[in-house]
């Protein structure tokens, strides 16, 4: 299917090369080339203002925190709560104490499985997923499942890539937790997160939403989606690795089990027993990402120094243009999985190409500078779901422009001569 390259609107929502001028690591060069990240997906890039923040945390700040009464501690302790209150404004909770800090988001979810999921879930009992979960949000509860005997119910992949609700009432009636992506990592398709959460409300289970890939890309709201747990991971929305969050209503915080015992995560210990610290530090056990947290509060100053609006106009207009010029230049030698309205879907695309193997092609475009992840992107289910063992997939970001999406297309064609 040819498709013609339509008119797009300018990527002008943002000032791109002021953008790549913030971040270090694209004035390297990979094979001579210049580099073209387009695996953000994955993980994102970080701006100076996060090395920084970090660096300049580590020289004149570091402590640890919750323990020291001196003046290190305390304003180490001051920056580490200050990044929960930001975390808490940028995903719209309306208190920080639902903020708890994790190293990731598989962390978070599997934090929910642990501390609620073993309070509250037992033989029988239904937790309703989707076909295009993350791994993340996948063996946390196929855990519970072997453990507890747990029923697993799934949301289906549409022949548009985009979720089958038409069984939804059916499949929530009866189910004590929905937990679905907000975002799918492979497809990109945007799921309606708020139709599902009304659904599960109506059947009184609760809702989960993992954020990995919606929160660094659309403004977020948890009130606005009315979820009950959200999770977040840092180091895709431009902030380190080792950080990331649980947000959970506050009463339900209070209502679920410690997970991880030891540190400040306590009120009292006796020999004889033990009483759980308030929320959200009774979640918090050990020494936390003190620098990551300071690290994070940079990284959502740099997006909402942005604005997520044009965040999200800048990634909607790139990926139409680099929809268009991939089909127009390839046709039938690359097939897309995912939406093709940019309404629907993030700048996630995966594709197959000529029959080339992901990863044979992902070495190729190496050469010419273009990283792009190859594999099953941890959801075997929905490779299976897409008759494919792997895709090559190409994913965008701020610092991204044309000029990254026409080094993409025209580095494809290296593949032919190698592989064809
Ligand atoms: C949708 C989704 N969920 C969960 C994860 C796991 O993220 P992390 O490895 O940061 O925990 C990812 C990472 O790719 C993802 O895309």
């Amino acid at each position: 299917m040819e498709a013609a390259v339509t008119q797009v609107q300018p990527v002008a929502e943002l000032d791109v090369s002021r953008i790549q001028g913030d971040f270090p690591i694209l004035r390297r060069r990979i094979n001579d080339s210049r580099l073209v990240y387009l695996d953000s997906a994955s993980s994102a890039q970080k701006p100076a203002s996060v090395i920084d923040a970090m660096s300049r945390y580590y020289e004149t700040t570091h402590a640890n925190i919750h323990r020291g009464a001196y003046t290190l501690a305390e304003e180490a302790t001051a920056l580490y709560e200050a990044a929960r209150a930001r975390l808490a404004r940028f995903i719209g909770a309306p208190s920080p104490s639902g903020v708890v800090f994790t190293k990731n988001v598989t962390e978070a979810i599997n934090l929910v499985a642990y501390a609620w999921g073993r309070a509250n879930l037992h033989e029988g009992d239904v937790v309703v997923l989707s076909e295009l979960e993350h791994h993340a949000n996948l063996v946390p509860w196929l855990m519970l499942k072997e453990e507890r005997g747990i029923e697993l119910r799934f949301l289906r992949l549409a022949e548009d890539f985009t979720l089958d609700l038409s069984e939804l009432e059916r499949l929530v009636d009866g189910a004590k937790l929905v937990a679905v992506s907000a975002m799918s990592n492979v497809l990109g398709t945007i799921i309606p997160v708020r139709v599902i959460g009304e659904a599960a409300h109506a059947a009184g289970a609760l809702f989960l939403v993992d954020g990995a890939q919606l929160v660094p890309h659309v403004a977020t709201d948890v009130r606005a989606i009315d979820c009950d747990f959200l999770g977040v991971t840092g180091h895709k929305m431009l902030g380190p690795t080792g950080i990331g969050a649980l947000w959970a209503r506050p009463e339900i915080l209070e209502a679920m089990p410690a997970f991880l015992g030891g540190g400040e995560m306590i009120r009292d210990v006796r020999l004889d027993g033990w009483l759980p610290n308030e929320v959200p530090w009774k979640f918090e056990a050990g020494t936390m990402p003190i620098a990551e947290a300071v690290g994070l509060t940079a990284a959502i100053d740099y997006l909402e120094g942005l604005g997520m609006d044009a965040v999200r106009r800048h990634e909607m207009a790139l990926t139409r243009y680099a929809l268009d010029h991939l089909r127009d230049r390839y046709g039938d030698g690359i097939t897309i999985f995912g939406p093709d309205d940019v309404a629907l879907r993030g700048g996630v695309i995966s594709f197959a190409y000529k029959g080339i193997h992901p990863h044979d092609l992902s070495q190729v475009l190496d050469q010419r500078g273009v990283c792009i992840r190859a594999g099953h992107h941890c959801a075997k289910p929905l490779m299976r779901c897409l008759g494919v063992a792997a895709t090559a997939r190409a994913s965008l970001y701020v610092y991204n422009d044309e000029a990254d999406v026409d080094a993409l297309v025209d580095a494809l064609s290296t593949a032919d001569d190698l592989f064809l």
